[in-house]
């Protein structure tokens, strides 16, 4: 059923996107208001790279590949194996006046589109998981190219469904106060393990957690150098629920029991490394300030938080849990700050979680500086 139509604009891109209802998978051709941020950010992040080519491969109206042709100077190819969804793509390469030196729109299968060919920058904005395509990614991706992925399957990636994560991820996962740091990092685990048998390392140049979903933007590098270095970063957290002590350990250093008497719970495998790079987060910043994005301002906080908590790799305490197991109020978050400086801590926010602190303390300095 073709669907109805109504005109908006992203960025200074004018796009025409189906009128519904309710945001399902079912729709004639999909389209998510929710997802703008998300392509502001695939904007910023291309005006930043300036990749040779940029490969939509899964783009629905085509809202992000349009945007992509429209406001960077990257060729792309925009892709949709839905016949509804390449008619509108074409429609919105036309009402962009766009030819086809700046875009292509393609009807294809993705593993069609990508066997044999290699992208600069390719994209994959999938219903649910991306675990389908990861392996093609990693074929067609050029030495020094970037992936960017998003997942919406949050429940297999946060330890609600864990046998999900199992399964697609291979990661063994359970649910903690800072689930959705531990999703985004078996993701990111995820996607270096598959990279690593095609001699493949990666770097995360910036990844998020927004809503209900997770995006990563990863730099692509050939040589055994570089998958060495990712391996240091694949560990195991152990975590545990008596006194909230969480720790990235190897494989054969796994313990049983925690110092406070505890049993330790384990994740992983897992990304236990920078999951943005500092640079190519200033970087990021400075095209978004430069440019027309509706989601500026947000944009601009989660980037700012992501750069600064790239510092400490054990993930973020949240407050709130930590008084609650103290039976004590939650302090001033102004306070806490000073608190932890003093005493030479590092401590920052994280884009995670607005009761969340990240720091270099362990959970006993914590909890005495909440109480005291
Ligand atoms: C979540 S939507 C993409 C949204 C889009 N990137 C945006 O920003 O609006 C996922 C799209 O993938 C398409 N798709 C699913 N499997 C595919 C496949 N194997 N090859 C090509 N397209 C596929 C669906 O038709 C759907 O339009
Ligand atoms: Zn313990």
């Amino acid at each position: 059923m073709t669907p109805t139509l109504t005109e908006i604009q992203e960025g200074t891109t004018k796009l025409l996107v189906p009128v519904e209802e309710k945001l399902l998978k079912k729709n004639p051709v999909f389209y998510n208001p929710e997802m703008e941020f998300s392509r502001d950010i695939s904007v910023a992040a291309t005006r930043v790279l300036k990749p040779e080519n940029f490969c939509d491969l899964l783009c629905a109206s085509g809202a992000r590949g349009v945007r992509i042709a429209n406001e960077t100077g990257t060729p792309v190819i925009a892709n949709d194996i839905n016949p509804l969804a390449y008619e509108l793509i074409k429609k919105n390469i036309s009402l962009n006046n766009l030819n086809d030196t700046k875009i292509i729109a393609s009807n294809l299968n993705a593993q069609e589109l990508l066997t044999g060919k290699n992208y600069d920058f390719i994209d994959v904005d999938p219903f649910g998981s991306p675990v389908h395509f990861t392996d093609s990614l990693f074929r067609s991706i050029k030495n020094r190219g970037t992936l960017a992925i998003t997942a919406t399957d949050t429940a297999a990636l946060c330890g609600t469904y864990p046998k999900a994560c199992r399964r697609k991820y291979d990661s063994q996962i359970f649910h903690t106060e800072y689930y959705n740091e531990l999703g985004l990092r078996v993701l990111i685990g995820f996607a270096t393990r598959n990279s690593l048998k095609y001699d493949t390392g990666i770097t995360p140049l910036f990844s998020h957690c927004t809503r209900h979903y997770f995006r990563m933007y990863l730099r692509v590098r050939r040589g055994s150098k570089y998958v060495n270095e990712n391996l240091k970063n694949i560990k195991y957290i152990q975590h545990c629920f008596s006194c909230l002590k969480r720790v990235y350990r190897n494989l054969d250093e796994l313990k049983e029991n925690c110092s406070c008497g505890g049993k330790f719970n384990t994740a992983g495998p897992l990304w236990s490394g920078n999951f943005a790079d500092a640079e190519f987060c200033e970087d990021l910043a400075a095209e978004i300030e430069s440019g027309i994005f509706n989601t500026k301002g947000e944009a601009q906080k989660i980037i700012s938080k992501i750069k600064e908590e790239q510092e400490i790799h054990v993930p973020y305490y949240d407050i709130h849990k930590i008084c609650k197991k103290l039976k004590v109020p939650s302090p001033g978050m102004e306070k806490l700050t000073q608190n932890f400086r003093e005493n030479n801590f590092k401590i920052s926010r994280t884009h995670f979680s607005g009761t969340g602190i990240r720091t270099d303390a362990g959970i006993n300095e914590i909890k005495e500086f909440i109480i005291n």
